[in-house]
């Protein structure tokens, strides 16, 4: 994988109004951190050596948190990356906070995103930071955004930007609705909320940001902790020679060209394996047919 060139990694797509252009399949630091998410890896040594094969293999982007860990992930990326090569783009995310019993809580004070900003510049390394998500927290017990204003965060960032500790700004887990709020306080250069083969809540949301220039990065590209399983995608795979893991990515890039991927992995084999999807082109016939696993499951 290692002389793996950016047409293998899906193209190219440059963040809207900004110099930062990304290899399309990325990489999301989320799984290196300890079980949970919380303290760090089993495999440290492992956890370095992922990070290291993702940009041997032509990575440039990554999606990262000082949450994860808290403090972990971004302290392993610094370890194994810095000084970070010019082309990379990390991207990191505020809100929330790990307390010592592991829970996931709000951090959304004026404060507490100043304080974020603040860690991932430290553990990360850096003066400034590429892109900053604020991630709302939504409703429920589930990861779908809730509506209800974002405008006195997203503020506080457009101050941190402002202020040049933060270089862009996006909004993730985020309603149409709270998207739009955030694009009338500042640019909005990216979109990362919940998506994959089966859950396709933000079909319109996609297509309305790629028309915009807006890159939409889907978390929980391969189903999250527990990934994708489903029948007609393991059939499918297996006509193509490929695996459900890969078909749910390459499906994705086909998806729309303003979709970026960053499926995490604490293994180095998950990883060229994900990485190798973007080399598989999909018939309109396959697409058609890995539609109809989206509105069977909806069905249930
Ligand atoms: N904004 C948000 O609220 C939010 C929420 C969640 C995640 N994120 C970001 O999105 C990124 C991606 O999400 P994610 O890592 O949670 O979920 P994911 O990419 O959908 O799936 C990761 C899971 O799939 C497994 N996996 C990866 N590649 C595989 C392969 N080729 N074959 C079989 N299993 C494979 C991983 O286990 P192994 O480690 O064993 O490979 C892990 O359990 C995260 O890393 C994080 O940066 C953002």
């Amino acid at each position: 994988m290692s002389n793996t060139n950016e047409i293998q990694l899906g193209g190219q797509f440059t963040f809207p109004g900004t110099s930062l252009t990304v290899k399309r399949m990325g990489y999301g630091a989320m799984q290196l951190a300890g079980p949970g998410v919380f303290g760090p890896p089993k495999d440290p040594a492992g956890a370095v050596a992922v990070l290291r094969e993702a940009l041997a293999s032509g990575v440039n982007h990554i999606d990262t948190s000082d949450f994860y860990g808290p403090h972990v992930t971004n302290q392993i990326i610094k370890q194994a990356l810095h000084p970070y090569p010019e082309e990379l783009v990390l991207v990191t995310k505020l809100g929330a906070r790990r307390p010592e019993d592991g829970s996931w809580q709000l951090a959304n004070s004026p404060q507490q995103l100043i304080d974020g900003v603040h860690d991932n510049l430290r553990n990360l390394g850096l003066e400034a930071l590429d892109i900053v998500n604020y991630r709302a927290m939504g409703g429920g017990a589930g990861h779908g955004p809730a509506e209800g204003s974002i405008g006195e965060q997203v503020s506080v960032l457009a101050d941190l930007k402002q202020q040049g500790l933060i270089r862009h700004i996006g909004v993730s887990n985020a309603t149409a609705t709270q998207v739009a709020e955030a694009q009338a306080i500042t640019d909005i250069v990216c979109v990362q909320n919940q998506y994959n083969l089966v859950q396709r809540d933000d079909d319109a949301l996609v297509d309305d940001l790629a028309k915009q220039g807006i890159a939409y990065v889907p978390f929980f590209p391969l189903g999250g902790f527990s990934p994708l399983q489903s029948s007609s995608l393991s059939a499918i795979a297996e006509q193509l020679g490929a695996t459900p893991m890969q078909v749910a990515l390459a499906w994705l890039l086909h998806r729309s060209p303003n979709i970026l991927l960053i499926p995490g992995t604490s293994s180095v084999g998950h990883l060229r394996e994900n990485l190798a999807a973007a080399q598989l082109t999909l018939s309109p016939e396959t697409l058609a047919d890995l539609d109809k696993i989206a509105a069977s499951e909806a069905k249930q």
